[in-house]
């Protein structure tokens, strides 16, 4: 009686991301002896900022006036007052030729969900996602469980895809190209120029193999970019594309679970992935978005982004005080990362050395670029960042930077 209950795929994959795990029980131990003032956490991609007043006024709102069978199901693709409102939202920012309806539109649990749902509705057994490095660690157990292989393929050192090795990659069991822009862990934002280019790439092969790959544009932090920088809309760019996006980080959402799925018109099968998606919204147990968050987000799709100025404030800060101690690294010019070069090749054991000067890091390696590691500024202080700095120049001087 001692074999588990745990299934063999799901052992395997937690033993794969146990270091996650053991990093997360390590910072809490850390917390408890030390005091959680006193410990500096750049682990946490999970926004501190309270939603902008809109949300929080039209969550007032609705729970002062509630309609009959507000909280119930609904359609699995979502209300369609609120798919009509994302579709035209999408309208003015994506330059389609094609307008999109609501009909393109599936409401999701968070992109996370969005993700499942579009990888399990277009991969068959083998199908292979191709994905510029570093990426989202929960890229490779999405694709995993959803029977497709991921290909993992290096960006160049600016962080932009590698457009050259995007298409050497490419072959007969290519069906995704999984971008996420501006982009976790690196905080680069795409250029338009860039996306072109691949475009250019996947045609190529889309004429070779007779048949289209889907490009999927995982964009949460679409509205978290700095310097007047915009991240480009790639539906005008892509026409064989779908959105997978949510509210968690632009509208401190995250733990209410809303996003959507968008798909282009143009798409040679855009209905067929429409049903498809809605099927498997339903059958991987999503059933629907979260009801009351799809009536808030419906009147608060141009919001701003909760925290911005304040997460720049922090970039700028971190930025220029890391670099002044050595650290190489791009200027991050959206999400709320920084993903900075190991002064020593093993990212692991450079943030274990961080960790006992109490200060939490997270491996490159983890997220496929080992000799970086990513410091997130979701959730810590300008006055804690500040606190911060003296291990880091400590680390700096331990391993030789300057
Ligand atoms: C690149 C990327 N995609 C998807 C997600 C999942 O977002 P959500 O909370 O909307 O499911 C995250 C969350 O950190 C992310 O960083």
């Amino acid at each position: 009686m001692e074999r588990s209950l745990v299934s063999d795929v799901t052992g395997r994959d937690m033993q794969r991301g146990s270091w996650i795990r053991k990093m997360f029980t390590e910072g809490a131990r850390l917390k408890q002896l030390h005091g959680a003032e006193n410990v500096f956490d750049y682990t946490l991609g999970n926004p501190n900022f309270e939603p902008p007043a809109r949300v929080q006024r039209r969550l007032a709102q609705l729970s002062a006036d509630p309609q009959p069978g507000m909280h119930g199901y609904m359609n699995n693709a979502g209300f369609e007052s609120t798919r009509r409102a994302v579709a035209g939202y999408l309208n003015d920012h994506q330059a389609l030729t094609v307008p999109l309806n609501e009909y393109q539109v599936v409401m999701t649990s968070g992109a996370g969900g969005a993700l499942n749902v579009i990888l399990e509705s277009v991969l068959n057994e083998g199908d292979e996602v191709i994905v510029p490095a570093p990426y989202f660690v929960e890229y490779g157990f999405y694709v995993d469980r959803h029977r497709g292989k991921l290909v993992a393929v290096d960006s160049r050192e600016d962080f932009q895809p590698d457009i050259d090795r995007i298409a050497a990659a490419m072959n007969d069991r290519t069906k995704v190209i999984l971008i996420n822009s501006p982009n976790n862990p690196t905080g680069a934002v795409y250029t338009r120029e860039t996306l072109k280019a691949l475009q250019t790439a996947i045609e190529q092969k889309e004429q070779e193999l007779g048949r289209d790959i889907l490009l999927v544009s995982d964009e949460p932090y679409s509205k978290l970019v700095y310097d007047g920088v915009e991240a480009p809309p790639v539906m005008n760019i892509f026409p064989h594309s779908v959105l997978a996006t949510s509210f968690s980080k632009d509208l401190s959402l995250a733990g209410e679970r809303i996003g959507y799925l968008a798909f282009n018109p143009l798409n040679h099968d855009a209905v067929g992935l429409f049903n498809a998606a809605v099927f498997n919204n339903r059958i991987l147990g999503f059933i629907n978005a979260n009801a009351l968050m799809q009536r808030v987000i419906e009147e608060t799709l141009g919001s701003p982004a909760a925290g911005l100025p304040q997460y720049l404030e922090r970039r700028d800060l971190l930025y220029g005080a890391l670099s002044e101690l050595g650290y190489k690294m791009i200027k991050p010019q959206g999400t709320f990362y920084l993903f900075p070069q190991s002064p020593i090749p093993d990212d692991v054991a450079f943030c274990r050395a961080a960790q006992e000067k109490l200060v939490l890091l997270v491996p490159g390696s983890g997220f496929g670029r080992a000799g970086h590691f990513r410091m997130s500024y979701s959730g810590i202080e300008p006055g804690q960042i500040q606190r911060s700095l003296p291990a880091f120049k400590a680390l700096a001087q331990q391993f030789g930077l300057g």
